[in-house]
């Protein structure tokens, strides 16, 4: 424990926050409880209990901010409630719907005490006490108090992530945010506009990290970055190392026992990395690696910056060095200017690259983001049929895919007490929640497990004596 770091018993105050969109935010949420801890606020799961609510938003999906605009409203109302009880509760807005619209959202719902970006969690403690002093104002007065500069300084050196108590009580696995931001402007996107240009941590800042949380019994870590494998760090002679080379550092860790990274980009998916799937056993055959369209032409307009071939001569070498890597993708159907013949093109280039999983989106436009400026905007419902013939399409390689498994014996990382009482579950080598009967001392170790059925969305398993001996 820090010397500051309050127990239980004093922390005064409680914070509860609700989290939107990708593990990034995830990572994010957990930095800004850890930045709170010393100033008296323990993290609650009872948003009625607590003093300070703080929204960390997503800006990814469509109408992510009308979202937030009608969680407000029912948090003015727990507010008036809790006032009215003789008690209070501040609000916040984070992430990247506070950085997108930060003086619209302290205009439209005064009822925001403060509102920050991304790259101002490490100001948290500040804004609060500020945002406090601007509680006593008459209504009429009280401004909220706003923070959505992108900062020269590093907010990853003064958040206090570090710090070992940080990362108690967080389980067997744990993201690590290493870079941050997108250089890659791809026109119906908004994070280089909400998360700002790229930026990478200094290597040992990484492995520092990675070691407190190996300590503190973590035995998965996610590299996470907006465009993780773009990360290009230094390390303390002052070298360029890219993810690959950074994989095979953490992989030296010891106790560390596996390591995944999302979200990558295809052009950035160098020979160093692939080179670290061959080697590095740790180095989980699970790549999310998005192409969003099969069309050479919409990728174009969708300035991707690749084309659907070299998608899969990419894929083809990934396969070489790892051939059971499974591949997972994001894909957007109904980009402006999408004819039928583009979208058969996407259809394709899912049949040929064959997917674990997938994640798939209608176009919808960003205000702000080239795309918003295209004619040609495809038509609600074809878009939905779209989305619908894609997910058939993708459902069913998912289900080949787990059925893939049956007989097979997998390393199964054992995470947490299973859904049926006397079941254990856990994740298999390419993220597939895996359900099995077993006692909970199972829990916390890698075993192996027999795949033998599946479920809609799991695999079931038994535990494999024979491999275990
Ligand atoms: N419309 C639809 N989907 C989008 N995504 C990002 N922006 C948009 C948009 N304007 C999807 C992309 C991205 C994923 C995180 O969200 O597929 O990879
Ligand atoms: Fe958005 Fe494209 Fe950057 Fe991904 S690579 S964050 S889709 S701009």
């Amino acid at each position: 424990m820090s010397e500051n770091a309050p127990t239980p018993q004093d922390a005064s105050k409680r914070v509860f926050i609700k989290t939107y969109g990708c593990q990034m935010n995830v990572y994010d949420s957990d930095r800004m409880a850890d930045a709170l801890a010393p100033h008296g606020y323990l993290p609650t799961q009872e948003i009625g209990e607590a003093d300070l609510v703080l929204l960390n938003t997503c800006h990814i999906r469509e109408k992510a901010s009308e979202k937030v605009f009608s969680e407000l409203g029912r948090l003015k109302e727990l507010q008036g409630e809790k006032r009215a009880a003789g008690g209070d509760m501040m609000i916040g807005v984070a992430g990247c719907v506070a950085q997108a619209e930060g003086e619209e959202i302290a205009r439209r719902a005064p009822v925001v005490d403060l509102v920050f970006g991304p790259q101002a969690y490490h100001r948290l403690p500040d804004m609060l006490e500020k945002a406090q002093g601007q509680r006593h104002m008459h209504p009429a007065l009280k401004k909220a108090v706003i923070d959505t500069d992108f900062p020269e300084e590093d907010k990853f050196a003064h958040l206090p992530a570090a710090k070992k108590e940080a990362t108690i009580a967080r389980g067997l696995t744990a993201f690590l945010t290493v870079q941050e931001g997108c250089d890659k402007f791809c026109s119906f996107c908004v994070v280089p506009y909400t998360r700002g240009a790229e930026v990478s941590r200094p290597v040992s800042q990484v492995l520092d990290e990675a070691r407190r949380l190996v300590d503190a019994g973590v035995k998965e870590i996610t590299l996470l970055g907006q465009n993780v494998n773009a990360y290009h760090g230094t390390d303390s002679a002052g070298r360029d190392i890219g993810l690959g080379e950074l994989c095979y550092l953490l992989a030296e860790i010891s106790g560390l026992e596996r390591l995944r990274y999302t979200t990558s980009h295809p052009r950035d998916m160098d020979d160093g990395l692939i080179a670290a799937h061959r080697d590095l056993p740790l180095l989980m055959p699970y790549l999310h690696l998005p192409v969003q369209s099969g069309s050479d032409r919409i990728l174009k307009a969708m300035n991707r910056k690749h084309t659907a071939a070299e998608y899969l001569a990419l894929i083809e070498r990934i396969k070489a060095a790892r051939p059971d890597m499974a591949l997972s993708g994001d894909f957007i159907v109904g980009f402006p200017g999408e004819t039928d013949q583009d979208f058969e093109d996407t259809l394709s280039i899912i049949r040929e690259t064959g997917y674990a999983s997938a994640y798939s989106f209608k176009y919808s436009t960003r205000p702000g983001t080239p795309g918003a400026n295209l004619g040609d905007q495809v038509p609600e419902e074809i878009k939905t049929e779209r989305l619908y013939r894609l997910q058939e399409l993708v459902n069913q390689q998912t289900t080949a895919f787990h059925a893939s498994m049956v007989g097979k014996t997998l390393p199964v990382l054992i995470e947490r007490v299973g859904r049926m009482p006397g079941q254990v579950g856990g994740r298999s080598p390419y993220l597939q929640a895996v359900h099995l009967e077993g006692s909970t001392d199972l829990i916390g170790a890698i075993h192996q497990v027999e795949i033998i059925g599946t479920s809609t969305n799991s695999l079931v398993g038994r535990l494999n004596q024979a491999a275990a001996a």
